[in-house]
């Protein structure tokens, strides 16, 4: 009998089931795949499932009809990284029309190649002259990592001004994502090595994010800020008393909705200056919302960083305190031109009220955070959201 092995992971952030598959899959195993799939799909009802197809080297009909039985109770089914002989077979038998059906990605190198960067969610190195690749920690999930590359190649398809994805790639035992490499020098370098022309460079720094605020989702591709708001709320939800989650909640509802994009980390560290102009990278958490998503987020990582921990503040955003300071600034008076200082001036502090809920969702942020800096944000929450918050809830007038 060919073997069939199945593992299962859940992953409560999307939510999600991958289900990794190794082996064949024919008659004498389909009744105990459909057994498994079933249980599944019994205990984690309402969640995506993934069929890792990595490991499979054949499918024959009757797997076939148990990937159709599990569409039917669950029409997020999707079959990723089936090899080239598999993903035949569900072409031939017009399976690849019903599911989603990917390919193993390819495999690249990096042995050899200059590390350019190392960030939170990875490193990037640079395989030639046009491509770079972001290898992602071994932990990071294949979903996710998509998600980075097929946003970036609908926010292109917007005319949003972004480097080029050519899909997720291999990279030993991690994924990565293949992009066209940007010749440019980060935005943060431009701020601290320009200093005379610092107004004229906001002024760009400014005009990409309002491109953002005025490009419509028209496909509806991306998810909603509120949707991620909330997964992020939820996933904080044991750290705070049932009604404080509530309200969190509300402060977020109460926002009006919008159907233009949002970056969702915007910051210099996040741009890059080319010879055509400003570059936005690091597309993972761009969704569709209302502007101020991005500029509370920005009042988050900008100013309320700054002035709690600027030794953070810096590392993350790659400029001194001071600099961060002013080009917070000088971003609120260029991006509302026609509001009063006084106006701007509630507006801002509406923002850093806002920002508070980044130490709300800092965990589902962050999710590599020690618990003794996990503890630290929720406190921070606390301290300066909660005392607040009905203040703030409805405030948004603009
Ligand atoms: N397409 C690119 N071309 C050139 N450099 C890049 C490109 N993408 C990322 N980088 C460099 O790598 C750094 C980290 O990339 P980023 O996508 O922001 O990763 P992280 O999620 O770790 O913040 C950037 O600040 C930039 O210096
Ligand atoms: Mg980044």
């Amino acid at each position: 009998m060919e073997s069939l092995e199945i593992n299962a992971a859940y992953d409560p952030e999307v939510p999600e089931i991958t289900v990794r598959c190794r082996g064949f899959i024919t008659s004498a195993n389909a009744g105990e795949f459909q057994a498994q799939v079933d249980a599944l799909l019994e205990e984690y009802p309402g969640a995506k499932m993934t069929m890792d197809f990595d490991g499979i080297d054949g499918i024959t009909s009757a797997g076939l009809r148990v990937l159709l039985h599990a569409k039917k109770i669950n029409d997020r089914l999707r079959v990723i990284n089936t090899s080239p002989v598999v993903y035949e077979t569900f072409e031939v038998t017009g399976f690849s029309s019903l599911f989603s059906v990917s390919r193993q990605p390819r495999t690249v190198s990096v042995e050899g190649c200059e590390k350019i960067a190392q960030g939170a969610a990875g490193a990037i190195y640079r395989l030639d002259e046009d491509n770079i690749v972001k290898v992602f920690m071994p932990d990071e999930s294949i979903h996710t990592i998509r998600l980075e590359s097929e946003t970036a190649g609908k926010a292109f398809l917007y005319g949003i001004p972004t480097a080029i994805s050519f899909g997720t790639v291999r990279v030993g035992d991690c994924y990565g994502i293949q992009y066209e490499m940007i010749k440019a020098q980060s935005f943060a370098s431009v701020l601290k090595g320009d200093p005379d022309n610092f107004d004229s460079h906001v002024k760009d720094y400014t005009a990409l994010l309002r491109q953002l605020h005025t490009t419509k989702d028209r496909d509806g591709v991306f998810v909603s800020m509120k949707e991620i708001y909330h997964e992020a709320i939820d996933y904080s939800a044991k750290y705070f008393q049932e009604d404080e989650v509530k309200k969190f909640k509300a402060l977020i509802d109460s926002i009006p909705d919008r159907d233009t994009l949002i970056h969702g980390d915007f910051h210099p560290g996040n741009i890059m200056a080319s010879g055509d102009g400003l570059m936005l990278i690091d597309l993972t958490r761009m969704g569709v919302g209302h502007p101020i998503f991005d500029l509370f987020e920005m009042a988050a990582s900008h100013i309320n960083l700054a002035t709690s921990t600027p030794e953070i503040a810096e590392a993350f955003l790659g400029i001194p305190p001071e600099t961060i300071i002013r080009l917070w600034k000088e971003t609120l008076k260029q991006y509302f031109p026609d509001k009063t200082e006084e106006e701007i001036a509630r507006i801002e502090k509406q923002l850093m009220g806002y920002g508070r809920i980044a130490n709300v969702i800092a965990p589902y942020i962050g999710q590599s955070l020690t618990e003794e800096q996990v503890l630290f944000y929720i406190n921070e929450a606390k301290t300066h959201l909660v005392p607040i918050i009905d203040g703030l809830i409805g405030s948004v007038d603009w």
